[in-house]
């Protein structure tokens, strides 16, 4: 191995990730007084966060009577029960208090005529119990998720927090099962960087691209969940992959659920509203799991539209064109540049896409980082903690509702903060980090560095994506989720012969896409494992061979480990937390789900 000089450095907390859920940790953190660094790979305000359209939910209560206890039951139910019922009550109720500091700081909230935060109806979010539609998602145009990461990423310079950016993480430095740090390497000068902490907190968002189509960046792949597997420690509910109904057909760009909450709906090739059929309560408002299933369904008994039938349309030209010039200028744009649509005049055609994980780092809703010990479900891992997208802590079990995302991003980055200031002392001093720390870091890093074997790295990446693609769609089934499985064993033991170009060590994007795709071959096997393995269907976990959710056998979280030598997952269990957090609200028993 080639010889590497570590620089070395030391904080209270380091965040890795900043999209909006790694800012608002780092930010509170920062704002309680602890030394605070956040680690990025790309520039914090391109962060994917940056791409969220349509809303963050709260019961603000804008647009008419809205609780708190409703949107609880709606992401309860959404969920399909697999979400815990404690972290649900925490995120519904401290909602709407993170919505108004968002808009404290500064992020330009569309408004009413009273000059209240606009909200408009999404998915799945309904009042009264699920009586009918209510708005409850609080939306800046259709560009939400950008004013926050700008309105977040001022107020984290404003507070002092410490950036590094354009370094990619390797691992994080676990010394007896705490955690001490992690590893990093800097693009723009090739250097390497260990950085001690008293937390580690992770926050690198989804790991889309472990599919062909998804709207997500090129850069979401999943990175903190890989460094988490490889440190031994397990992922929970990965089978939960969420299709979002709306990609542009071909690209794959979201077109935001914001659209159908204005007013928009879905046609067939019979120009029928077929949504009306599949749930006659809130029809295109639905959540994202079942409209997906929907137009499948559609598609697959001959009634999609264009030259092959393999899409659906998206109608918003009945709409006002002031309402689609203030409200949707951004998917406007996006139509008319990604599928050449004039959306005043012309249906967008759509497809389900890869969009959300619903499953990543099992944590409580401090953000504690959970791992199963002996008899133990909910044994916390010293030192680290995770938060967003990359985590599971489980609001949104097998079913995240739009517009459910961004709020997780504020409330629970909140709570990282708060937990941070209650259990660490700023600038307490630190053990030294053992003499070898990062040694097998580096050994990964420089073996990829110069792999010198006959397949690109693009080629296992795209064999991947296909078979993902291809094999744990919306709907699945035993035999062809085992071929994923066959596949995704094939790409791992091709693994060895992978071949990378550049051998430098600045902005050396071959290999950054090299542990990048790494990283998503560990995620790929533990999702179509989990989805192999669960023999059911829940949330979008659709299996047509068992199409019936099975509370009896599995209201229960999946935890896979991987093997790192082998390449098998491990798969056991932890139970859902089906009490709330206080006396203030029942727990929600299961029923079926019907909208
Ligand atoms: O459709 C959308 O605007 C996406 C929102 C979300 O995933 O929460």
């Amino acid at each position: 191995m080639a010889a590497y000089t570590w620089i070395d450095h030391t904080f209270d907390v380091v965040v890795l990730g900043a999209g909006g859920s790694g800012l608002r940790a780092a930010l509170g953190c920062a704002q309680a007084g602890l030394k605070t660094a956040c680690i990025t790979k790309v520039f914090p305000t391109r962060s994917h966060t940056v791409a969220a359209q349509g809303g963050i939910s709260a019961a603000l209560g804008n647009m008419g009577e809205d609780k708190w206890q409703w949107h609880m039951f709606d992401t309860v139910k959404g969920s399909d029960w697999l979400g815990d019922q404690d972290a649900i009550e925490y995120l519904t109720k401290n909602a709407p208090a993170a919505v108004y500091e968002l808009e404290h700081w500064g992020v330009p909230f569309s408004r009413t005529e009273e000059g209240k935060i606009y909200q408009r109806a999404f998915g799945g979010m309904t009042k009264n119990y699920g009586e009918a539609p209510i708005q409850r998602t609080c939306a800046a145009a259709d560009r939400t998720g950008h004013a926050m990461l700008h309105t977040m990423y001022g107020q984290s310079l404003r507070h002092a927090v410490d950036f590094f950016i354009e370094y990619v993480a390797l691992d994080l430095i676990m010394e007896n099962g705490v955690c001490r740090g992690l590893t990093a390497w800097r693009l723009d000068d090739g250097s390497l960087h260990r950085f001690r902490a008293q937390t580690v907190v992770v926050a690198t968002g989804g790991y889309g691209r472990a599919y062909l189509t998804c709207t997500g960046a090129h850069t979401q792949t999943g990175d903190g969940n890989a460094m988490v597997l490889r440190a031994g420690l397990p992922l929970q509910d990965m089978e939960f992959v969420q299709f979002h109904p709306t990609g542009i057909y071909g690209a794959g760009c979201l077109i935001t659920e914001g659209a159908r909450g204005e007013g928009g709906y879905l046609t067939n090739s019979n120009g029928e509203r077929f949504m009306e059929r599949y749930a006659p309560t809130v029809k295109d408002l639905a959540p994202r799991d079942m409209v997906s299933r929907a137009m499948t369904l559609e598609i697959r008994e001959g009634r999609g539209v264009g030259e092959r039938k393999d899409h659906i349309f998206l109608h918003l030209d009945h709409l006002d064109p002031k309402v689609l010039h203030e409200r949707l200028p951004g998917i406007s744009e996006s139509a008319k540049i990604f599928a050449g649509v004039d959306v005043t005049r012309q249906p967008i055609p759509v497809l389900p896409t890869v969009h959300y994980n619903m499953g990543g780092i099992p944590t409580n809703y401090h953000g504690e980082v959970l791992t199963k010990q002996g008899n133990d479900p909910d044994s916390i891992v010293p030192g680290l903690m995770a938060v967003g997208e990359a985590a599971c802590v489980s609001v949104h079990g097998a079913n995240r509702l739009g517009s459910n995302s961004l709020i997780d991003l504020v409330v629970f980055g909140r709570a990282v903060g708060l937990r941070c200031a209650e259990k660490l002392t700023a600038n307490a001093s630190q053990r030294s980090l053992a003499k070898d720390a990062g040694e097998d870091h580096l050994a990964r890093f420089d073996k990829f560095r110069n792999a010198n074997g006959g397949t690109p790295t693009a080629v296992l990446r795209e064999r991947m994506q296909r078979d993902m693609q291809n094999t744990c769609a919306v709907y699945r089934t035993g035999p062809v989720l085992q071929e994923g499985v066959d596949q995704m064993a094939k790409v791992w033991a091709d693994a060895p012969d992978i071949h990378v170009t550049d051998r430098s060590l600045i902005w050396n994007t071959d290999l950054v896409e090299t542990l990048e795709f790494d990283n998503l071959l560990a995620q790929a096997v533990v999702t179509v494992g989990g989805a192999l393995n669960r023999t059911e269907s829940r949330g979008a976990h659709a299996r047509e061979d068992y199409p019936d959710r099975d509370d009896v056998n599995w209201m229960k979280h999946t935890l896979a480990w991987l093997d790192m030598t082998t390449g098998k997952a491990r798969i056991d269990y932890r139970p859902v937390h089906s009490n709330t957090m206080t006396n203030e609200v029942e727990p929600i028993p299961p029923k079926k789900r019907v909208y």
